[in-house]
């Protein structure tokens, strides 16, 4: 069977760039990765006290990250870092101690911004915090996407070298997933 992948966006808009670009990402990985959206805009910030009567999205989360064979991350850049979704997502999925949901989790990250560096700041920060929570992070290659005129339409890529890029880039992660599975 196909490997399942819980797929995280660290935008919460609903216009977000890569909201559109996991969904585009999802389309060219069509009979190779089964991919799943996983909804994190629900998850209330991080408070421990909430463990006494744990928040159904946190449950939720959890058990769809638990139930995929591997993870991908889609960040946006916020101020050179990633966004406070995420984090507050990986939190979550972290705790309680022992019972994180991460470890060892196959996981690819990206996220497209309209700056020339394409979120290089987020997952720079983000590949070193999915590092600490232990998932086994595809060091290569990494893909910065800057949105410009052509590239996407609707939840869509059109550009021919992009398509063509980030099919290697889901072929590879699909192998990489294989692997540790
Ligand atoms: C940004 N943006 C941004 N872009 C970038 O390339 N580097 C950066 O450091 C930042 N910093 C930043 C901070 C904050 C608080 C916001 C709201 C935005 C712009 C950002 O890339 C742009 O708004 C994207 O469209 C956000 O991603 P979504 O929501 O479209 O997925």
């Amino acid at each position: 069977p196909m490997p399942t992948v819980a797929v995280l966006v660290g935008s919460l808009r609903a216009q977000s760039l890569n909201r559109r670009y996991a969904h585009a990402l999802a389309r060219l990985a069509e009979g190779t990765l089964e991919m799943r959206f996983c909804e994190i805009g629900d998850l209330p910030l991080y408070n421990e006290d909430l463990w006494a009567d744990p928040p159904v999205p946190v449950l939720r989360m959890k058990q769809e990250v638990q139930a995929a064979d591997a993870v991908m991350l889609i960040t946006p850049e916020y101020n050179r870092g990633t966004t406070p979704a995420m984090v507050n997502a990986l939190d979550w999925g972290s705790r309680p101690m022992g019972e994180s949901c991460w470890p060892d989790k196959p996981a690819a990250i990206s996220g497209i911004s309209p700056g020339a560096p394409g979120t290089l700041g987020a997952q720079k920060e983000l590949r070193e915090r999915a590092t600490v929570l232990g998932m086994q992070v595809m060091g290569l290659p990494q893909v910065y996407m800057q949105a410009s005129e052509g590239l996407m339409q609707d939840d869509r890529i059109i550009e021919a070298s992009a398509i063509d890029f980030l099919g290697g880039w889901l072929t590879k992660f699909a192998g990489f997933v294989e692997k540790h599975r």
